[in-house]
This record gives C-alpha cells, sequence and structure tokens, in this order.
C-alpha cells in the first residue's frame, strides 16, 4: 500500500507563440512518495518549472498540457478550475522561483499569509493568526507577534523567503513543491532554510519536490533525483548515488562542471556544445547525442530509461550496456 502522493506519467507541454511552437516537457515520468523529497535538477531552460507549473494547473492559457497528474488518486490534469483551486493552497502549496512578484506590497504580511487559509476555511480569522505568528517563529524570524503586521518591504530577502515557506505550509499541504527556494539567498542562508523545511516536513510528514541547479543541496536534502534534459528526464536516481554514481553522460558532465572546494585552476569544466532548445525539431535519436562524447550508432535509435538498479533508471545505451555485461 505504498501508493505514492504524486504520480506523473507522460506529461507533454508546449507552448504555441508567434515563432513556433515550444516543446517544453515531453513525456515526463515521476513519482512522489508521502513524507519524501524528490529533487528535480537540470540546466536552466530544461522544463524543471514548466513541468511543476503544468502539475499545479498554473500554466497559461496559451500551454498545451497532455498526460495524466495523479495526486492522491485523482487526475489534476481533468479536474474544473474550481475544484482544482480548493486542492491548491490547501492540499498542494508552491513555493515559487520569485516569490517577491508573487506578493502584494500593500498588503501586511500576515494578512497574505493567511488569505488561503481562510479562502480554504481551514481556521477562524483568530486561529489562523495564532498559527502564522507560531509558523513565523518556527522558521526564524524573531518577534513574529509584531512581524505579522509589516508589510513586504520591511522584510530582508530573506525574511520574505521564510515567509513564502511559512505561508506554504500554513494549510499543512500533503504535497510541497519548492522551485529553487534559496537560489536568491546567501549560501549560509540557504542552508539553514532548507534544513528547516525538512524539519517541518519530518514533523508533518508531508511530500517535499525540490527543484534546484545546485547538485550538492540536491544529494543532501533529497531521497530520490531525477534529471532533466531537453524536457526530458534523462535519470532516476536514489541521491546518495548522484555524486558518486551517476549514469548518464549528461549527468556525470553537471557534476563535473561543479566548482572544486579545493580550488584547482585552469581546467574550465563544461559540457561542449548547446543545450537542447526547447522550439528545435526533436531528434529521432538520444536527445544528448549532440554533445555526448560516449556516442556510438546505437544513439541515432531514442533509448528508452533503461533500469540499471532497483531505484536507478537512465535513458542512455552506454551506460545500460555496461550494466548489462
Ligand atoms: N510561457 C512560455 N511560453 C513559451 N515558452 C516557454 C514558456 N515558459 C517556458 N517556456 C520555455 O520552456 C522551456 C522550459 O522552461 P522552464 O522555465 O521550465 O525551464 P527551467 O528548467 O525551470 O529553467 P530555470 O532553471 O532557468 O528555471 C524553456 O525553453 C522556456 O523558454
Ligand atoms: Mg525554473
Amino acid at each position: 500500500m505504498d501508493h505514492p502522493v504524486l504520480h506523473v506519467r507522460d506529461l507533454h507541454v508546449q507552448f504555441v507563440t508567434d515563432t513556433g511552437t515550444v516543446n517544453a516537457v515531453n513525456g515526463v515520468n515521476l513519482q512522489v512518495k508521502r513524507g519524501s523529497t524528490v529533487g528535480i535538477v537540470g540546466e536552466s531552460g530544461s522544463g524543471k518549472s514548466t513541468t511543476m507549473m503544468a502539475v499545479m494547473r498554473l500554466l497559461s492559457t496559451g500551454a498545451r498540457i497532455g498526460g495524466q497528474v495523479d495526486f492522491l488518486g485523482e487526475n489534476l490534469l481533468s479536474l474544473s478550475k474550481k475544484q482544482m483551486r480548493k486542492i491548491r493552497g490547501h492540499r498542494i502549496s508552491m513555493i515559487f522561483q520569485n516569490p517577491s512578484t508573487y506578493l502584494n506590497p500593500t498588503k501586511t504580511i500576515g494578512k497574505q499569509m493567511i488569505e488561503p487559509l481562510l479562502y480554504h476555511h481551514l481556521a477562524s480569522p483568530a486561529e489562523a493568526r495564532r498559527r502564522a505568528v507560531q509558523l513565523l517563529g518556527d522558521i526564524g524570524i524573531s518577534n513574529p507577534e509584531k512581524r505579522f503586521d509589516n508589510y513586504p518591504f520591511e522584510f530582508s530577502g530573506g525574511m520574505l523567503q521564510r515567509m513564502m515557506i511559512g505561508m506554504a505550509l500554513l494549510s499543512r499541504p500533503h504535497l510541497l513543491i519548492a522551485d529553487e527556494p534559496t537560489t536568491a539567498l546567501d549560501v549560509t542562508v540557504q542552508a539553514e532554510i532548507l534544513w528547516l523545511l525538512k524539519k517541518l516536513q519530518q514533523e508533518t510528514g508531508m511530500a517535499m519536490v525540490l527543484v534546484t541547479h545546485d547538485l550538492a543541496v540536491a544529494a543532501q536534502v533529497c531521497d530520490e533525483i531525477y534529471v532533466m534534459y531537453g524536457g526530458e528526464m534523462v535519470e532516476h536516481l536514489p541521491s546518495e548515488m548522484l555524486l558518486k554514481s551517476q549514469a548518464h553522460p549528461y549527468l556525470q558532465g553537471l557534476i563535473q562542471s561543479i566548482p572544486k572546494l579545493s580550488g584547482e585552476k585552469g581546467r574550465l569544466p563544461y559540457i561542449p556544445g548547446q543545450p537542447l532548445g526547447a522550439s528545435a525539431n526533436r531528434p529521432t535519436g538520444c536527445i544528448f547525442a549532440d554533445r555526448c562524447a560516449y556516442r556510438f550508432e546505437r544513439c541515432a535509435e531514442r533509448p528508452p530509461l533503461l533500469q540499471l538498479g532497483e531505484r536507478h533508471e537512465v535513458a542512455c545505451w552506454k551506460a545500460g550496456a555496461e550494466v548489462s555485461v
């Protein structure tokens, strides 16, 4: 009876623009289990945010979405807008990549925090206030009682980010989607906030999806990792394997391009070639073949996700072949 909280199946997202069709997400599958943290990593433009915005049904009307998004046994893609509003900000919360753009500068922090609770009739105004003040304190905002009545401009960037996290957690969601929740913050604050999120997660048992560029953070905070390239999942592996036993040449390239702490200079690691553009015609073979040092004849054919281990899958003929030998 280990049904995932979230099960995305064969998700496709296309944007129809004046200059043509953009294939942003192409057949993505992913599962998130109760109480677990799933990381989604990949270069800029690989489709991480679009995947999560599709799950939340927050993409613009020009987006064409296909596939299935099962959340606690219900396909979110088949719900009405009204049914979806009941789920969003209640059973699923999202922390966005640029939180300040979602805040209203003319409303107090507290008012904005408790809005979803009141909207979903989850608490009385007094109870909502009590819970929000408590949570502000829990997430490291001193003097929360007074801070509740501040306006966004009175908060620093780090405090706003904490407030957004508090707001997302206030409704005690089953699933939290955090899209680069700490990218704009100092490294030390980043770590502190991520650990705070983990702590709150352990207390509530919620499932979490963490979208991040930062592979070291993903390895530390997540249980499993999905790697996206060109709108597809190219590898899925347990986080303890991320930095040491990655199989896909793309992921190997990403790992090598993490700056070394030892500060070894002179060699600039990078993955040669350009990331696969979302608007480009999609190749019939492996989507990474153009940039891959290990390319061979078989790569003219598209590799499916090949099973390397119990929780390890990779879309690469070479990596798959090595294991079966
Ligand atoms: N509304 C839109 N209209 C057209 N194209 C879009 C739209 N939103 C995203 N895209 C395109 O879809 C692709 C995936 O974008 P997405 O924002 O999901 O990437 P990402 O992996 O989240 O990148 P980043 O790490 O920079 O946040 C990109 O090529 C992007 O330009
Ligand atoms: Mg993004």
